[in-house]
This record gives C-alpha cells, structure tokens and sequence, in this order.
C-alpha cells in the first residue's frame, strides 16, 4: 500500500470513537500474539484501553485453540507482556469486524488479500513493517519459528517500535 493511502487510511480511523485491530501472522502462536500484548500494553501504559479493540489471528489452523508458543511466552514474559491470547484461524467476517488488518510478512499480506471478500476489506490491510522506524531497516516481522531466541528478541524489538509509533499516529 503506498504511503498516500495509509495516510488517508489513519487519518480515517483518528476519527473514530473505537479503532480496532487485528494482527496477523502464519501461525498466531509467535507474531501476532506477541503483537497483540505489546499493543494492548502500550495502549494501556497511555490510558487508551477504551479506544481501542485489539485481537490477533493466524492465516493456518495447525493450532487453534493453542496458547501462543512457550518460547514466545517466555521471551514476552521477560520484558513484562503475559501472551494469554488462544490461537483462532482469520474467517471472512474478520474484514467486516476490524478497521485494520496487520499482516506480519508479504506472505501474510498476499493470503489476506486473497481472503478479502470486497475492495473495501483489501483497502484495510496493511504491513506492520510500515509502522516500524525507518533506522530498524524492516521490511517484515521474520517468523520466528525456526530461529533461535534472537529470533523472538528480534520480533519483540521490531513489535516494541512498530506498536508505539502506530499509537502515537492514531491517537
Ligand atoms: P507465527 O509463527 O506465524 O509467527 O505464529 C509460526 C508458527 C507456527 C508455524 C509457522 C509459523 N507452523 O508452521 O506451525
């Protein structure tokens, strides 16, 4: 999505009594829980839990029903986030539910575009990669599940920064 549109798009939901947020990666067990608590957190830290709905979900179902993986819980846990999130798959009324749609990967961010039933539902997917600051040199949130912990200390780095500054445009 070029930088006009996702302008226009935050500019949008500023607006908005309540702005919700679904997160999305592979699996929903590493990323977009992870990014689900550090954005609750956040949020919260800055007293803005009544503006915001913040879920995540997963473009496979090898693990619904899951708590998020031990590795990320642990990795989470140390920096202050408690993951309780419980893994569900991405369903088409997700695009009718939530404002924006945040896909961790260009993997994540082509299957949504897929999935998106109506031009208006594509126009809310967007790359967490976009909120992350330019000095981070991300084009994606790496999926984790085969590294090692820097790995996850990488994707909580990159969910710390991305989160914070996606806050501070939307509110
Ligand atoms: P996530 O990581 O997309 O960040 O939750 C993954 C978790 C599980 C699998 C792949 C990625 N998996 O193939 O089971």
């Amino acid at each position: 999505m070029s930088d006009n549109k996702i302008e226009k798009l935050i500019a949008r939901l500023k607006g908005k009594e309540k702005i919700r947020i679904l997160f999305v990666c592979l699996g929903n067990i590493c990323r977009s829980p992870a990014a689900e608590g550090v954005m609750r957190a956040i949020v919260e830290s800055r007293g803005l839990e009544g503006r915001f709905e913040i879920d995540s979900a997963g473009m496979g179902g090898w693990h619904i029903g899951d708590l998020p993986d031990k590795r990320m819980r642990v990795h989470a846990r140390r920096r202050g986030y408690e993951l309780t999130h419980i893994c569900r798959q991405v369903r088409s009324t997700d695009f009718d539910n939530f404002d924006l749609i945040i896909g961790m990967d260009d993997s994540n961010l082509s299957d949504l575009q897929e999935l998106a039933p109506t031009v208006e539902a594509e126009n809310k997917i967007v790359g967490m990669a976009t909120f992350v600051g330019k000095a981070m040199r991300c084009d994606a949130i790496p999926d984790p599940y085969y590294e090692g912990a820097e790995g996850f200390e990488l994707v909580l780095d990159l969910l710390e920064d991305g989160c914070a500054n996606l806050v501070d445009l939307l509110s």
